[in-house]
């Protein structure tokens, strides 16, 4: 998508340098997942659409980690606090990457549900009103835990007020402080020296900027958000999960104004990375999660989980049936009860039915199997039939071996193909065979039978009476 917007004398600054010890957890809060996707990577993507000169982003608590999901995006400057003293003090850190511009946008990364329009709506009222700091604001049911707008008389800011400093009084403020600010440069780092960390938690609050600046005699202004949803901050998991489901009711109202139908849609998880093409009918309870690409046409569940699955058009997948890292081409049938595993690369018209497995192989056009069938390390043509209870007995228990399937094979159910073995075209393998050497084209093999007997007069052992 090409952004609309363009801030070529805006600097943006992000600030996750915090542990997160709400979370508990051994990984740094950014990077915990929302629907698939870092919290993190929400907010690089939301200020990257403004188009600003650049992205200073801070961290601190496992920042080596940080890094090494984000990359080295090409106007993004990594700053270090190693200690983390506060957000004013994690502002402070970014005085020597930023430089030459009008106004810092501060944004929290803890906030992936944050839009792009709203940030530039900050900024352009900002500019309007030629404010020194204005602070987007929003009004809460519910504002436990955030900054609260302390107003004068006269209805103006005064000062944020953290929960753990805030009088009774200004706890039941339901205007609070979105953590995120516009802020012109030639001021910022002036109120930033200026900071103590005389506070209930000792820390160098950002927020204290807004007193400090009406002292110089600046003006300090607000921009009330529409979406108060919007700016929630994720402290905890609980938060977390709250976030996940504004952000997946949002998703899913989306591909239904795309023309997708989705079924009792209160009980489908669609990842922010998947795709879906129109027409296709997405029934309960199904998870399509990662880099998930569904065709148009296509028929997915119910309760069916996509892991980075490509599906083409008119595919069907019915119920409980799982797939990750598998290809399935136009009109391929699956499950219900299937399981394709990574490499499993399903052409055309091929059907794939209950309590069948397929991994690392190649099933070509046409072909069937269609119960209880494990087929590994296989390559199999075109227009086959695979009986029940077929195994390609792939592993030896120390290597993985090939079996090389021809066009219009067809092997009796209970078949084992001992690998690495190969069936020519053509070839029919009767029922309950095992195959250790290649079959030849055409013909009928059968292999691992001994002749059927029959033993008049054998009975059954039977329970003692008690
Ligand atoms: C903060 C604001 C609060 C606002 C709320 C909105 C402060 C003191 N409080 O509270 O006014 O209503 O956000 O969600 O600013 N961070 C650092 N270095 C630090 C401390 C924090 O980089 O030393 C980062 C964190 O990683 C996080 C962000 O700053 O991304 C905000 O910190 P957090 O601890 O979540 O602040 P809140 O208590 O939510
Ligand atoms: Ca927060």
């Amino acid at each position: 998508m090409i952004s609309e917007f363009q801030h070529s004398d805006l600097q943006v600054c992000v600030l996750a340098a915090g542990k997160g010890k709400r979370m508990r957890s051994n990984k740094p809060k950014v990077l915990h997942k929302v629907l698939g996707r870092a919290m993190i990577d929400y907010v690089l993507h939301t200020v990257e659409s403004l188009r600003p000169k650049g992205i200073a982003v801070v961290t601190g608590h496992a920042s080596d980690m940080v890094q090494a999901h984000v990359g080295q995006p090409r106007n993004l400057e990594w700053v270090i606090q190693d200690k983390q003293l506060g957000t004013g003090h994690a502002v402070r850190q970014c005085e020597e990457v930023i430089s030459d511009v009008r106004d810092v946008l501060i944004v929290c990364g803890d906030t992936p549900l944050l839009r792009s329009e709203t940030l530039a709506k900050l900024v352009s009222e900002h500019r309007d009103r030629g404010a020194a700091v204005t602070v987007l604001t929003a009004e809460v049911d519910d504002p436990s835990g955030y900054g609260r707008m302390v107003r004068d008389a006269d209805k103006q800011v005064s000062g944020i007020a953290e929960e753990k400093d805030a009088t009774d009084a200004q706890r039941m403020i339901r205007e609070v402080s979105s953590g995120i600010y516009c802020v012109r440069y030639n001021v910022l780092f002036d109120l930033l020296h200026k900071l103590g960390n005389c506070n209930a938690q000792g820390e160098y609050y950002l927020p204290d900027i807004v007193p400090l600046a009406l002292q110089d005699g600046r003006s300090v202004g607000t921009v009330r958000m529409q979406d108060a949803t919007e700016m929630m901050g994720v402290n905890d998991r609980a938060q977390l999960s709250m976030v996940e489901g504004i952000l997946q009711a949002n998703i899913i109202h989306d591909w239904q104004l795309r023309g997708v139908t989705i079924e009792k849609p209160e009980t489908v998880r669609i990842e922010a990375t998947v795709n879906i093409g129109l027409d296709t009918v997405i029934q309960a309870g199904c998870y399509l999660m990662g880099s998930t690409h569904i065709g148009d046409e296509c028929r997915v569940g119910p309760y069916a989980v996509l892991v980075d699955a490509w599906l083409d058009d008119r595919v069907e997948i019915f119920a409980f049936s799982h797939i990750h890292d598998a290809n399935v081409a136009m009109r391929a049938k699956i499950g219900p009860f299937a399981r394709l595993r990574p490499g499993a690369q399903l052409d055309e018209d091929v059907h794939v039915g209950n309590f069948v497995e397929i991994k690392n192989s190649i099933v070509n056009r046409g072909s069937k199997v269609n119960h209880l069938s494990y087929i590994g390390d296989t390559e199999m043509g075109a227009d086959c039939n695979i009986g029940a209870g077929t195994i390609t007995c792939n592993y030896d228990g120390a290597n993985k071996h090939k079996t090389k399937i021809g066009d219009r094979v067809f092997i009796g159910s209970d078949t084992k193909l001992v690998a690495p073995v190969e069936i020519k075209s053509d070839a029919t393998v009767g029922a309950g065979s095992i195959i250790t050497k290649k079959v030849e084209a055409g013909g009928l093999t059968l292999s691992g039978r001994t002749d059927q007997h029959h033993i008049p007069h054998w009975q059954r052992p039977r329970k003692k009476p008690c």
